[in-house]
């Protein structure tokens, strides 16, 4: 035990007893995860990207066929794009996967291959931050970074029934720092991961159990009856709406798809040729559209039929309605941004379009309409 970290800050808390429970409640109730029976910092940062946004069960199979097929970081650096999404798709914020690419060849050329081991070089990789490169460190070298993710932010906030909100500058530094005196300094890696995996088993969001919790006489939150208050945030992020209306184009046994472009989460996925509003649009409206012409020119009588209509999905900034329409032409007919103003859009056969990575969004469509 610790016992010089009788800690100021953190007031009728012994950090000692507290690294200490955890580590021992750690051995007792880990789940046996593959990341965590190895000290390789590249499957370790596979494992941290696919968990920023994924739960740990959705995640498993996905870390488990990613490290398979790209054992190491040459394997990764040496695959098409494409092909990485492919791996990722279902996955969501292919930003990561694309980071994790692009990062892959950055550690090949600047590194050698070698994954870097200084804490200011992991967290210059793209898409790695505090909490991802903490991970990194503290999991693959046993480094002392304290790791804060969600979890821990629930834990510590009860624990000292700190009230400072968690989306803040100052809140970050604060549970950062209290983690850092918490930590034990002699196993930082463990008991990072314990106070994780405390955080997401036994310091539940909703009804905690905490009659069989090994601090409830510790935790400030429980004495103070503010367990359910706790952490606090202040704000949610502004959430968007967006109108997609898709051309699934039928020519013979050929169809269209365009790599999407731009900033958005979904950049360089394949999609149909698309419409995008920030309002609904009647069909004439679409049929008005610059882009409707764009893509179809002065296309005589297309058949179109709406197959599905204002499908719901959700992103963390945004709501999105989509609309998907089969269009049937005839042999002559060729995509206008085909025919030399877009270098996105390709026409393909129906029956590979599984072969191209994608979005939610579409894989509802042809899951239940293009293959019925
Ligand atoms: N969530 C993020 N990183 C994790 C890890 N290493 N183990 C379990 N859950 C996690």
């Amino acid at each position: 035990m610790n016992e010089d970290k009788e800690s100021v800050v953190c007031p009728g808390v012994y950090a000692g007893f507290v690294s200490d429970g955890l580590i021992a409640w750690y051995r007792e109730n880990k789940r046996d995860l593959p990341w965590r029976n190895t000290g390789d910092p590249y499957k370790i940062w596979i494992s941290e990207i696919i968990l920023q946004q994924t739960r740990v069960d959705q995640g498993l199979d996905y870390y488990s066929r990613f490290v398979s097929r790209f054992p190491d970081v040459f394997e990764l650096a040496g695959a098409e794009e494409d092909e990485v999404l492919k791996y990722w798709q279902g996955l969501g914020y292919y930003s990561r996967a694309r980071n994790l690419h692009a990062s892959a060849k950055m550690i090949v050329e600047e590194y050698n291959g070698k994954f870097p081991e200084k804490y200011e070089d992991i967290l210059h990789l793209k898409g790695v931050g505090e909490y991802t490169a903490a991970a990194i460190i503290s999991f693959a070298w046993n480094r002392p970074y304290p790791t804060v993710d969600g979890n821990v932010f629930r834990f510590l906030s009860r624990l000292l029934a700190i009230e400072v909100p968690i989306d803040t500058g100052t809140g970050k530094k604060l549970f950062t720092e209290t983690a850092g005196i918490l930590m034990d300094e002699k196993q930082p890696g463990l008991f990072n991961q314990a106070m994780m995996e405390f955080g997401a088993l036994q310091c539940v969001p909703v009804s905690p159990d905490c009659n069989n919790c090994p601090f409830v006489f510790k935790c400030m939150a429980y004495i103070a009856r503010s367990v359910n208050l706790l952490p606090v945030k202040q704000g949610k992020t502004k959430v968007e709406d967006r109108y997609l209306y898709y051309f699934h184009i039928k020519q013979g046994g050929e169809t269209y798809l365009e790599k999407r472009k731009g900033k958005g989460v979904w950049y360089n996925l394949y999609e149909f040729p698309v419409i995008e509003s920030g309002s609904p649009l009647e069909f004439m409206e679409l049929r008005m559209h610059p882009r409707f012409q764009e893509i179809f020119g002065d296309i005589k009588e297309p058949k179109f039929r709406l197959v599905l209509e204002n499908k719901k999905h959700i992103l963390s900034h945004r709501r999105l309605f989509a609309s998907f329409y089969e269009v049937t032409v005839d042999a002559d007919f060729l995509c206008q941004t085909l025919s030399g103003a877009s270098d996105s859009l390709i026409r393909i056969p129906e029956n590979t379009i599984d072969t191209y990575p994608t979005h939610r969004l579409m894989e509802i469509y042809l899951e239940g309409s293009f293959y019925s």
